[in-house]
């Protein structure tokens, strides 16, 4: 009896996968169909992946290896971010075709235009190989194989649970991939910086490109006798629209999660790195910031350096307020001490966790002045190129320049360890006579290129530090332990938690490999008696609308389409008023790498794009709370809506299957 009591209760402790936690391989998505059915979806597994008949994985693709898109019709065009699409609109951009401000339509397949470098990727098939590896097959041949079955192949080997499971992915790579379109950046990236990670959102966060083949349907380098591809499967877009409690599904690829990690790593990540981190981000952007606001010119030239800077900076501060809020260290640690337990009970786990503590103990000191050291010495140019001195901005940044060199000194000084402190930054302070006066030094020498000595022995020796931390750890990541030793703990710590918790719904770490996340639309408790619902507007567009501010600032014809209020087929009524839908807050597990995904209804049919999470939810990095975990989505009404009404391009819906 007693022995029961203590099993009921250590189940309740650590519990079952809440509901909507969880990012599953498309492979094995036959273990949660009837949980998915009971939640409204109305396919089978085989829909979501075959390698024996089309399905809806032959139509989601990685997007230049770190975003996901989508296929929505049958000649391979592809939807994605606004920010995932960004690099490549911008280097098509310039003073008289501004397409990062006006926005881009092709009027023909002629006008689409191609991108060096921008590939996309499909996965033919995943398998598990764990025991081929272990019966002696080596991975490089099993990888070799498997790109010589086609054109274009690419393979990889990935590992699920810490190496308890290996996979083999098997992708089709296509390099010819081609720009459509783009809405102007005041809709693609309504709200900038100041709305990222936030909800209420606004964003029309899309962009749309098209996957080019040769003549036989086959990935080939860029030609114009390229044509457009063929896809096994492209998504219907269903235009009826989703409401709360609905199903979502996303299919996408999430780059990295750590939802076994000790009690000890996220101890060190609230407590201590996000922390100091954040702190260090705050000053630069302060700098950066005023910079900004003192000269127009400024403000565009450090826009995409700040925007950089802030997309972690809040994540982290979201990161660190979610995981104190649900006490994440304390439940870690209490779910140690069960499990310590039951490993008392079973010798071959009875020495893990403090084996792995001993190890944490040994390198969070290390791993600290790594991080450090890459948050401030890391951040400095060490030349600035010909093409920055001949603007005639240069001079105008250099106060800006030396301040941010000021500031990434003073912390390197404040924050690193005494005993992974470089030498040579101490010499270079001694000699100077202040951390400050060294500061300048360093710097002015690489602005006037009089003396660039200085920048060239300190980055050497801060090459040589992190070299040599890195060399103590076995890894540069904490989180993500590659070290020899930690991985083959955390291997065996995964094996050990999964025979004494039997009712966890275990699913492997994002490695940015295709998987599927389910839940549904819905609100949530943002503060007390202040629920958030889970659809914006138009309206609410308008509301932000501020010609002054720079990301609230939006185009004309969006005024003028809400005060005719001819929004045609994508009207909406909400409340009794006439307005048209804009974007979706929904329970799926997401990370950095879903951008892009689509956000399917339970007839596997696209009703979203997903772009972001809100910041105090991204703690489901490391811990997931349905409380308040949620992911953010642009509704493909307001995607079609500002294809057709504001680009003009309705002749691309044609193209598409709408329902
Ligand atoms: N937070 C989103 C993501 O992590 C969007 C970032 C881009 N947008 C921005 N305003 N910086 O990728
Ligand atoms: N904006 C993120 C992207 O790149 C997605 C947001 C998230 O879920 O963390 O990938």
């Amino acid at each position: 009896m007693k022995r029961l009591l203590f099993t009921l209760l250590t189940l309740s402790l650590v519990g079952t996968t809440f509901a909507d936690e969880g990012m599953w391989l498309p492979s094995l998505i036959a273990g949660r169909i009837d949980d998915m059915r009971s939640k409204g979806f109305r396919l089978t597994a085989e829909d979501i992946y075959s390698v024996n008949k089309a399905s809806m994985k032959d139509a989601v693709v990685l997007f230049n290896g770190g975003c996901t898109g989508e296929i929505v019709s049958p000649e391979g065009l592809l939807l994605t971010n606004h920010h995932c699409g960004y690099g490549a609109i911008q280097s098509h951009s310039s003073v008289e075709h501004d397409y990062l401000t006006h926005g881009f339509w092709a009027r023909s397949r002629a006008e689409e235009l191609p991108n060096e470098k921008l590939y996309v990727r499909i996965l033919v098939r995943m398998e598990e190989v764990t025991d081929r590896i272990a019966s002696g097959e080596q991975p490089e041949a099993l990888i070799r194989a498997a790109e010589a079955e086609g054109t274009g192949y690419k393979a990889s080997i990935e590992q699920m649970y810490y190496g308890n499971q290996q996979f083999l992915f098997v992708y089709e790579q296509f390099d010819d991939v081609r720009l459509v379109g783009a809405p102007p950046s005041s809709i693609g990236k309504f709200g900038g910086d100041t709305d990222n990670w936030i909800w209420p959102r606004h964003t029309g966060d899309f962009s749309v490109f098209r996957i080019y083949a040769d003549r036989n349907n086959r990935p080939a380098a860029y030609s114009p006798d390229n044509v457009p591809y063929r896809p096994k499967r492209h998504f219907v877009i269903s235009v009826k629209g989703i409401r709360e409690g609905d199903f979502t599904m996303i299919y996408g690829f999430p780059g990295n999660t750590q939802e076994y990690i000790l009690s000890d790593a996220v101890d060190y990540v609230v407590n201590r790195a996000d922390p100091d981190k954040i702190a260090i981000r705050t000053g630069r952007l302060d700098l950066i910031a005023a910079a900004q606001a003192s000269d127009p010119a400024l403000r565009i030239h450090y826009a995409a350096k700040h925007a950089n800077i802030a997309n972690a900076w809040k994540k982290w501060q979201g990161e660190q307020l979610g995981l104190s809020r649900t006490r994440s260290v304390e439940t870690k640690r209490q779910c140690e001490r069960d499990f310590q337990l039951w490993a008392d009970r079973h010798p071959e786990y009875a020495g893990l966790l403090s084996a792995m503590k001993a190890e944490y103990a040994r390198m969070l000191q290390p791993y600290y002045a790594y991080e450090i050291t890459r948050e401030t010495l890391g951040t400095l140019p060490t030349a600035y190129s010909n093409e920055e001195r001949s603007d005639e901005l240069f001079e105008r940044c250099r106060p800006t320049e030396q301040a941010l060199f000021r500031h990434a000194f003073a912390s390197y000084a404040a924050y690193c360890p005494e005993p992974y402190r470089i030498p040579e930054f101490l010499d270079g302070v001694a000699a100077a006579g202040s951390t400050e006066a060294y500061a300048d030094q360093v710097f002015d020498g690489l602005w006037q290129r009089t003396d660039t000595t200085a920048i060239v022995r300190l980055d050497k020796a801060k090459k040589r530090m992190l070299n040599h931390i890195t060399w103590l750890l076995g890894t540069t990541s904490l989180r993500n332990p590659t070290s020899k030793r930690l991985n083959e703990l955390y291997a065996h710590y995964i094996k050990g938690l999964r025979e004494w918790d039997t009712v966890r719904a275990f699913y492997p770490d994002a490695n940015l490999t295709l998987r599927v996340a389910y839940g549904t639309v819905s609100g949530y408790e943002y503060a007390d008696g202040e629920y958030h619902t889970p659809q914006t507007t138009l309206d609410g567009i308008i509301a932000k609308d501020n010609p002054e501010i720079y990301d609230y600032d939006i185009p004309q014809a969006l005024r003028d389409l809400y005060a005719s209020k001819d929004y045609g087929r994508w009207g909406i009524s909400v409340d009794g008023r006439r307005t048209v839908p804009v974007c979706l807050l929904a329970t799926n597990h997401t990370t950095g790498g879903n951008s892009g995904s689509p956000v399917l209804n339970g007839r596997g049919e696209l009703v979203g794009i997903n772009f972001d999470r809100t910041w105090r939810s991204t703690m489901s990095d490391i811990a997931f709370d349905p409380a308040i975990c949620r992911n953010i989505a642009v509704d493909i009404r307001y995607v079609l809506f500002v294809i057709e009404r504001i680009g003009g391009a309705g002749y691309l819906l044609d193209e598409m299957t709408l329902r």
